[in-house]
C-alpha cells in the first residue's frame, strides 16, 4: 500500500489514507473491519477503517500516539510519511454489523471511534435508524469531529467531552436503560469504558445484541497461578503439552504447526479456532458468548481441563 495522505487530526492521533500501490481499487471491506499493518522489527498493528465501507479507492485509519506502547504507533506517527509504502494484511471483520437490526446504537470512546465511523456510513447507506454518541476526554483529543459534523448522518452523532458542561456529558445508565425493539449496541473504546458499558447494558441489552471491541487486551491475568495441560490435534493426532508461561500458539509453532497469528492478546480473533473436547479458560475479548461454547483463541487463552482437544 502506498500512503496517500498523513494529517495530524486531533492531538495524538494521526489519520492515514492508503491506496493501492497501483492506483486500483482495493479488496470491498465491511463495516467493524480492521487492517493489521506489518512495521519494521516485526511489530504488527491492527488499525479499524473508518472510512465509508463503498469507498474502495482507500483504507482510511485512525492511529493513536500510545506512549507506553511497543513502538507501532510510534513509528507510525513519526517514521511513516505521505508517499512511503508499507505492507497490510486483506480486511478482517470481528465487529460486524447486523445489518437487519431496526435501530442500532452506536458508542464510542477516544480513538474507538474509527470502527463506528464506519458503521455509522454503512447504517445510513442502508437507512437504518441509529443513534452515534461519542466520547472524548477534551476537545482537543476528539479526532473527526469535523468530518462527522459534514457527514449525511450528522443529525444523528452527539458529542461528549468529559471536561464539557455537565448537561452534554453521557448518561451511560439513561441511554442503556431502555433497548429500542430489536436494537444492537455497539461500543468501541478504552477497556475501563467497555466495561462500564457492557456492566449497565446487561439487565436490559440481551448478551447477543451486545457488540464490543477493545483496543488492547489489558485483562489477561499473569501466568503465576497457570498449570500446564495437554492440546491434542484431532486431525494431525499429535499432542503436545503446554507448560505454565507458554501459549499454545508458541508451542505448536516450535512444533512445526504454524497457526495465523495477528494481536496476539485476543483481541483480533485471527487464531480462533473450534474446540471438539475440553473446558477452555477464555482470556480473549473478541468471542460471543456463544462462540466460547465451542472455540478458542490459541494465542492467549488456556485451559480449565488437563486436556483441550482441537479441530487441528
Ligand atoms: Fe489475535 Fe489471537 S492473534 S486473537
Amino acid at each position: 500500500m502506498r500512503v496517500a495522505s498523513k494529517r495530524v487530526c486531533a492531538e495524538g492521533i494521526a489519520a492515514f489514507d492508503l491506496v493501492s500501490l497501483d492506483g486500483s481499487d482495493l479488496p470491498a471491506f465491511t463495516a467493524g473491519s480492521h487492517i493489521d499493518v506489518f512495521l519494521p522489527g516485526k511489530l504488527t498493528r491492527q488499525y479499524s477503517l473508518r472510512n465509508d465501507p463503498s469507498e474502495r479507492h482507500r483504507y482510511a485509519i485512525g492511529v493513536l500516539r500510545e506512549p507506553m506502547g511497543r513502538g507501532g504507533s510510534a513509528y507510525m506517527h513519526e517514521r511513516l510519511a505521505a508517499g512511503d509504502t508499507i505492507e497490510t494484511s486483506l480486511p478482517r471483520n470481528a465487529f460486524e454489523l447486523d445489518e437487519t437490526a431496526p435501530f442500532s446504537l452506536l458508542v464510542a470512546g477516544g480513538i474507538g471511534v474509527t470502527p463506528i465511523i464506519a458503521m455509522a456510513y454503512r447504517l445510513n447507506a442502508l437507512g437504518h435508524d441509529f443513534a452515534f454518541h461519542y466520547c472524548a476526554r477534551d476537545a482537543k483529543r476528539m479526532a473527526f469531529r469535523d468530518e462527522l459534523q459534514a457527514s449525511p448522518f450528522a443529525d444523528k452523532v452527539y458529542f461528549h467531552l468529559d471536561d464539557g458542561p455537565a448537561e452534554q456529558i453521557l448518561d451511560l445508565g439513561n441511554l442503556l436503560a431502555r433497548r429500542p425493539a430489536g436494537g444492537h449496541l455497539y461500543a468501541c473504546g478504552p477497556s475501563g469504558f467497555l466495561d462500564v458499558i457492557v456492566a449497565k447494558a446487561k439487565a436490559t441489552w440481551p448478551a447477543e445484541a451486545v457488540h464490543r471491541e477493545y483496543f488492547a487486551n489489558i485483562s489477561t491475568p499473569p501466568a503465576t497461578g497457570d498449570m500446564p495441560f495437554t492440546v491434542k490435534l484431532a486431525r494431525d493426532g499429535r499432542s503436545f503439552e503446554i507448560a505454565p508461561g507458554r501459549s499454545i500458539v508458541e508451542v505448536l509453532a516450535e512444533n512445526g504447526f504454524l497457526v495465523p497469528v495477528s494481536c496476539e492478546q485476543g483481541i483480533c480473533g485471527t487464531c480462533v479456532t473450534r474446540v471438539v473436547s475440553g473446558e477452555v479458560d477464555h482470556r480473549d475479548l473478541v468471542l460471543t458468548d456463544k462462540q466460547r461454547a465451542d472455540h478458542i483463541t490459541l494465542c492467549c487463552s488456556r485451559a480449565q481441563t488437563d486436556e483441550l482437544v482441537l479441530d487441528l
